[in-house]
């Protein structure tokens, strides 16, 4: 096969994965082509959760203010009823994504973005134009069949799907990003455990103005105790915000043992109406899919040149919305890594990092979304239904909660309870800020782990040591409010010094020049580059004033020096010579 176009890196899939791998690789000057099999990015809404570190990334694009204009705000996605139609009887309320005035607190501390609600067909295009107009060449209707691998590079046989044509395409490395049945993954023989085709829904995209049922309580999704939605008779339904107020997601379950469902227009309008539990409301259906729940991870995600990110290597359910973040985040952690690499400035031992870094938080997350599917059976288990109950006894069952009797008492407890167990499903600010590293792109400074002073699943754990995630504190310049983030990023490496650091960015300069990798340095304080106006530096930073902090592209602490060293130039040396694998 002689290849008709070389590039650095071929992307395959333009879905979150890839098309923010496409945009970071352009904006860090990396040629690249990016393939997808169809004629344009997603045309349903898919993921919609955007947490606060996927919108991160998007903010070192330089993207955020465009995901804000386009995204529904934190404030109108948090109200979770659970009832049993929108029109129907409130069973219970949760308050998610961060909106409960407690979490409210902890969500702004930890970052400088906010979750948003960005359904993939609206950011797909955000990411596909930014990496086309940075350099990507995007290729759609163009579908990967095959590939080969040798010591210097990949070889692809791809496939036009408008003309039918094949012809070879030649890279230096090769992205999989081709999402849940992925080719790359496959080929390159990368080991995947759990299960596929676990528990089916139908999703109904449809406009309808719901208005009057929500704006009094807005939330994202809305939740209903319905019977005949497919799970041993009875079960729960979803409406699902698209747009506010006007434009939908029906979810309704179906059984996998039973095949594929034929749906018609009219059993679109039925699910519809029936999840709202008013007929008279106008109902527009776009579109009906089936999808099943996957809990699967990768065991390994790289294999020699062959790279897979995002759903390629991890599949679960939507609960805690990490399917998106996580693959946005895959790329984020690789992308800088590469183009360190196909610049000469690391060697490529720098990319098994990749593998270190990102196979725990793939198996981690699967994990964590597997556990919140299993948080919905026991709203069931708690209304004591027989099995295979119909709507007669989901309907008795309803009524027993408003017996004003001990036994009602009981059953009101524990129908609670499993309702006030849900939240997490959506709110685990741990999972989604606290993905530490250990590999060989991260330097131990010496101190032992601290144990999280709080659930770190559900807590944000801010801390500088090696590994983990830079700190977000405000600072200031020229009096306008500055993230650490936005001092870091953007493919470079940064170090963080304050007032008596004079030493480290003399060392800074001396190494990066030998070294031939840039290093940014800013120094934090009173009359320094940025100035700590709240004193929040000071606090979270856990180095002092003649410290530092070396901060990775992708915002993890890659080392640290709590006070001076007595030779800065020979410490920095050292630490990046060894994340580089540099001699
Ligand atoms: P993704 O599947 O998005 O993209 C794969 C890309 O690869 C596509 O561009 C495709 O065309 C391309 N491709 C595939 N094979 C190819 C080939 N051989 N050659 C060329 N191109 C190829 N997640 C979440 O967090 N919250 C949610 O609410 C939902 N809801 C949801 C609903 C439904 C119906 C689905 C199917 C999925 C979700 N998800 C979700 C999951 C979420 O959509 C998923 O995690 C991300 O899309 C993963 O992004 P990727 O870029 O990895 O794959």
């Amino acid at each position: 096969l002689t290849p008709v176009v070389e590039t650095d890196v071929l992307i395959v899939g333009a879905g979150p994965a890839g098309a923010t791998a496409a945009a970071l690789l352009s904006t860090y000057g990396i040629p690249n082509v990016v393939l997808n099999k169809y004629a344009g990015v997603s045309n349903t809404p898919r993921a919609h959760i955007t947490n606060q570190r996927g919108v991160e990334v998007l903010r070192d694009l330089g993207l955020e203010g465009e995901v804000v204009k386009n995204a529904t705000p934190q404030h109108l996605m948090g109200e979770h009823v659970y009832a049993t139609s929108l029109a129907g009887r409130e069973l219970g309320r949760l308050r998610t994504w961060y909106t409960h005035p407690h979490f409210k607190a902890e969500h702004d501390l930890a970052s400088p973005c906010s979750v948003c609600d960005l359904p993939q067909h609206i950011l797909e295009p955000i990411l596909v134009n930014a990496a086309a107009s940075r350099g990507s060449s995007v290729r759609f209707n163009t579908e990967l069949l095959t590939f080969t691998q040798d010591d210097d590079g990949v070889t692809a046989l791809v496939r036009d799907r408008l003309t039918g044509q094949e012809y070879g395409i030649r890279s230096k490395y090769l992205i999989g990003a081709d999402g849940g049945n992925s080719t790359v993954a496959a080929q390159a023989g990368l080991p995947l455990v759990g299960k596929m085709g676990l528990g089916g829904s139908i999703n109904v995209v449809f406009e309808a103005d719901l208005t009057r049922f929500v704006e009094h309580r807005p939330g994202d999704m809305y939740w209903f105790v319905q019977p005949g939605v497919g799970h041993d008779g009875n079960g729960i339904g979803v409406l699902r915000m698209v747009r506010p107020w006007t434009r939908w997601v029906g979810v309704w379950g179906y059984d996998v043992n039973a095949g594929q469902p034929s749906l018609t227009e009219e059993d679109g309008v039925r699910i519809a109406h029936q999840l709202i539990g008013d007929d008279r409301v106008p109902v527009k259906v776009e579109s009906i899919s089936t999808w099943a729940v996957n809990d699967v991870y990768a065991t390994d995600n790289m294999a020699g040149r062959v790279i897979c990110v995002g759903d390629a290597v991890h599949r679960h359910s939507p609960m805690n919305g990490l399917g998106s973040n996580t693959s946005i985040q895959d790329s984020y952690n690789l992308c800088w890594k590469l183009a360190m690499v196909l610049r000469g400035e690391a060697a490529p031992t720098l990319l098994d990092s990749y593998r270190d870094e990102r196979l725990p938080v793939a198996k981690q997350i699967v994990q964590r979304a597997k556990r919140s599917d299993g948080l919905m059976p026991p709203i069931f288990m708690a209304l004591r239904l027989p099995p295979a109950s119909g709507a007669q006894e989901l309907h008795d069952a309803l009524d027993a909660l408003l017996q004003p009797t001990a036994e009602g008492g009981r059953l009101r407890q524990e129908f609670d309870a499993a309702l006030q167990d849900t939240i997490m499903c959506f709110n685990t600010h741990g999972v989604e800020t606290n993905q530490h590293y250990t590999s060989a792109a991260i330097v131990p400074d010496g101190t032992p782990e601290q144990p999280a002073p709080r659930d770190e699943e559900i807590y944000h754990f801010a801390s500088s040591r090696p590994g983990r995630h830079l700190p977000h504190v405000w600072l200031t310049k020229d009096q306008q409010r500055v993230s650490t983030f936005d001092l870091c990023g953007r493919g470079r490496f940064t170090l963080l010094t304050g007032i008596d650091g004079a030493a480290w960015r003399d060392a800074a300069q001396r190494v990066a020049k030998r070294l031939g990798v840039p290093i940014r340095v800013w120094s934090i304080g009173r009359g320094c580059d940025y100035e700590d106006s709240y004193g929040d530096y000071r606090a979270l930073s856990e180095v002092a004033e003649d410290g530092v902090l070396l901060v990775r592209p992708d915002h993890m602490v890659a080392w640290r020096s709590a006070s001076a060293a007595d030779d800065p130039e020979a410490a920095l040396s050292a630490v990046l010579g060894r994340i580089l694998g540099l001699p």
